[in-house]
């Protein structure tokens, strides 16, 4: 099998956790590093998190730190209302590990990886788009460079942090515009596809019953989001592993390929992804935006992917 390389820009948070277990015990894919930015949480809280879970696992993939901040916008955006419990993980307290960080920034990485590649690196952004915005400026020939990028965020219509805005890309818009307009292939798995990706109860025990270090993690996640959905929270959402899974097979859902781009100025739709569905506004197509998801084949693969930590 031909390993996709790929590197996954996250904001490790609950979601995120579950998307870094998938694509760890998914063969198809090389992962060549984490990188990490500021979002759900702190960068110090987004990043401790991603080391610690890849080596809790038992993994060696390097993970480096990304911005602590967004472009232009100077509040850490952080969920704030215990989406994702203090430290990012619910309430789940993994070991510490006292293994350092990969000493390049997430910037510095992406491109170093890039390179190497030769054309063929796929990027998975789960977290707001900064670090990725810096790379394309830092280092302009990586339009060149990377195949694809397959990104949580957006949505066709509506929102979920304001109501018309997604978090990851209302967490640093200006760096989402620069990324729409950067010439690279894109994949939006945004909330038209995500808000339909919940697991319930069922799919919690199936996991549960796999009975590994990584399936206990999973579950453990899912069981705080079933107790943040009793307290009026978001449901079980596995937003950021659909993003995971349709890079490695985008027969998961249904995509067109559509102009979009990033409202940055608006008072009220700042970080609105406007998607140019009607024939008022005819932009170049830029980016294929999933529309339709196959639930039963979604979970199949993630269950399937979470198992594979048997093996
Ligand atoms: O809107 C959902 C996205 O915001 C997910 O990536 C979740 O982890 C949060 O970062
Ligand atoms: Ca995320």
């Amino acid at each position: 099998m031909n390993k996709k390389p790929v590197i996954i820009d996250c904001d490790t948070g609950t979601d995120d956790a579950i998307a870094i277990i998938a694509a760890l015990y998914s063969p198809e894919l090389d992962l060549r590093a984490f990188t990490t930015v500021a979002g759900n949480v702190e960068l110090e809280h987004t990043s401790r998190n991603t080391l610690n879970l890849v080596r809790y696992l038992g993994f060696d993939t390097k993970v480096a730190v990304g911005a602590a901040q967004p472009i232009l916008r100077r509040t850490i955006i952080h969920s704030g209302d215990n989406t994702h419990g203090d430290t990012g993980l619910g309430t789940l307290v993994l070991p510490k590990t006292d293994q350092p960080f990969y000493n390049q920034t997430a910037v510095e990485t992406i491109y170093e990886e890039a390179l190497k590649a030769d054309g063929e690196l796929e990027l998975i952004p789960i977290g707001p788009l900064t670090n990725i915005a810096q790379a394309i400026m830092v280092h302009p020939d990586l339009k060149n460079l990377i195949r694809r990028i397959v990104f949580m965020g957006g949505a066709k219509y509506g929102g979920n942090i304001t109501t018309t805005a997604e978090f990851n890309i209302w967490g640093d818009p200006e760096a989402a515009r620069i990324v729409f307009a950067a010439g690279i292939p894109l994949t939006m798995v945004g909330l038209d596809v995500t808000l339909k990706a919940a697991l319930n109860l069922q799919d919690a025990a199936d996991i549960r019953r796999i009975g590994t270090p990584a399936a206990d993690v999973a579950a453990d996640i899912l069981d705080f989001m079933f107790e943040r959905l009793g307290r009026g929270g978001e449901d079980a959402l596995m937003h950021d592993a659909l993003a995971v899974g349709v890079c490695i097979n985008p027969d998961l859902v249904k995509m067109k390929h559509y102009f979009v781009d990033c409202e940055c100025s608006g008072q009220y739709t700042a970080g609105h992804t406007f998607v140019a569905t009607n024939r008022i506004f005819q932009g170049e197509p830029n980016c294929f935006v999933c529309e339709e998801l196959d639930l039963p084949a979604f979970k199949a693969w993630l269950h399937g992917a979470i198992a594979r930590s048997k093996a």
